[in-house]
């Protein structure tokens, strides 16, 4: 069964977004180079943080990894508009999530610059490291999607682990005053209903892929601080929504699938929950860190808005006036299916080092929300190109190229046999089952 309503659907995305290509075996390849016409993106708001701190007089170059993704788009553009003195490099390989219309705004900016690179290249990043005399480095760049990970999760182990050695130790050739690396509050694992919220001396106990290896990134860091004295700070953010963010994750996702009239497929009981930031009050505490922060620290980025993700359709629900009280017109609008292979219950994480360096967030999620479908319903479908396969209940990505879980099931391998075969998938069925019937791993 395929949940794609409109596969040949790029009618609306297609008009308004230059250069949007069908794939040649029923997949959709994404172009982040590619603008939305200049009528349409001059309508959008620049958004940044609201933070303003002296600048650092040791601070000349700054490279932001991941600068045409999400949080990182955020940041780049606060840094660009608040902080002239800061010349600002973005360095992104330009995966099926990025596009340069995240930045598009500051192309005419002296002290912005775009370069295409890969963070598991030595030779890219040694490159731009020497081309702009970088002094600080905020490393963002990473597989960011749990849900993919458990497909591919070499591309997360190559991204995530080897693609930050890289950074570190080209980083460590070249000399540099900062590196600010960013991780997630995902490296504690799960946190039970009930039990303390974590402060940055708990232990690391990842549970996924993903969040193994944004785990495994940080021993490496952590073996660059010891080894190497490199002055590098580790940031843990809880989950982060708003504008610009890619619509494969909950928030943007369900906004789109609402906007298309179409049902929101929930993962599993929709029980799990997250804390979730506004992006601009994570660029705020990053901000923040960045110019009080102190070098061989790690900081919590903590919300106390904690959100299930069945909350998260009510409250979606209700921002698009649709009645959903009873549970026919719920079951309109909200239909659940299979869940991830495994799900953490929730994360907690304790925010007061953080706090103490004067950072708080601003938004409350009620606003927060209301601002992100506001935005996506003016620019969402035409952002990235066209996201319908992007929209169903599990798609697969490589590099730029989605498919629909179906359509990836059907396509043979490199070694001729079919992606999907029965011994593989019951095995993994047998591991489903197994899961929910053990206890949750501590
Ligand atoms: N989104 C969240 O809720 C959240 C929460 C906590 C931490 N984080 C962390 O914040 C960072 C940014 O997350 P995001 O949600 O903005 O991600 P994103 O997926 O929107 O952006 C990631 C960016 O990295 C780029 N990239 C990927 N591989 C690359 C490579 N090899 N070389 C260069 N660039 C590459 C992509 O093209 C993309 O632009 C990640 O490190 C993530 O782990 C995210």
């Amino acid at each position: 069964m395929s949940a794609l309503h409109s596969p040949e659907g790029t009618d609306t995305a297609a008009d308004s977004f230059l250069g949007a290509k069908r794939g040649r075996r029923g997949s959709t390849i994404l172009n982040p180079r590619s603008y939305v016409k200049e009528e349409l993106w001059k309508q959008a708001p620049v958004l940044t943080g609201s933070t303003k701190f002296e600048p650092l007089l040791d601070t000349k170059c700054i490279l932001v990894t991941g600068g045409a993704g999400f949080i990182a788009c955020w940041f780049v553009r606060h840094l660009v508009l608040t902080y002239p003195h800061y010349h600002v490099v973005s360095f992104d390989k330009l995966d099926h999530c990025a596009t340069l219309n995240n930045t598009r705004i500051l192309d005419s900016k002296r002290n912005f610059a775009f370069e295409q690179g890969d963070i598991t290249s030595p030779t890219d990043v040694k490159r731009v490291l020497r081309k702009y005399k970088v002094d600080t480095i905020f490393h963002f760049a990473a597989q960011s999607h749990v849900d993919l990970s458990f497909g591919n999760s070499y591309e997360f182990t190559n991204t995530n682990v080897y693609g930050t050695h890289v950074l570190l130790e080209r980083a460590r050739e070249h000399g540099i005053t900062r590196f600010i690396h960013i991780s997630t509050d995902e490296v504690y694992g799960d946190v039970p209903i009930g039990a303390a919220e974590l402060s940055e001396t708990s232990i690391l106990a990842p549970t996924n892929p993903y969040s193994a290896s944004k785990a495994a990134a940080e021993m490496m860091v952590l073996a660059y601080r010891s080894s190497f004295k490199l002055p590098i700070i580790t940031v843990r953010a809880n989950n982060v929504y708003g504008p610009h963010q890619f619509p494969e994750k909950i928030i943007p996702k369900f906004i789109m699938l609402l906007q298309r009239q179409q049902k929101l497929l929930l993962h599993g009981d929709g029980s799990p929950t997250r804390r979730y930031l506004y992006a601009g009050d994570i660029v705020d505490a990053l901000d923040t860190i960045f110019h009080n922060g102190d070098i061989g620290q790690i900081y919590n980025i903590a919300s106390k808005d904690e959100i299930s993700n069945i909350d998260i359709c009510h409250r979606l629900l209700d921002v698009f006036g649709i009645p959903h009280q009873t549970p026919a017109e719920l079951a309109q609008w909200m239909q659940h299916t299979e869940d991830r292979p495994f799900n953490d219950q929730r994360y907690a994480t304790d925010g007061s080092k953080l706090t103490a360096l004067g950072w708080q967030p601003k938004m409350s999620f009620d606003e927060g929300l209301k601002i992100t479908v506001d935005w996506y319903r003016r620019f969402g479908e035409v952002w990235w190109g066209d996201i319908s396969r992007v929209l169903t209940p599990f798609p697969v990505a490589h590099g730029n190229e989605i498919w629909t879980k179906e359509e990836h099931d059907d396509l043979p391998s490199s070694d001729g046999e079919l992606v999907y075969d029965e011994d593989s998938a019951s095995w993994t069925e047998q591991a489903r089952e197994r899961l929910q019937t053990s206890d949750r791993i501590v």
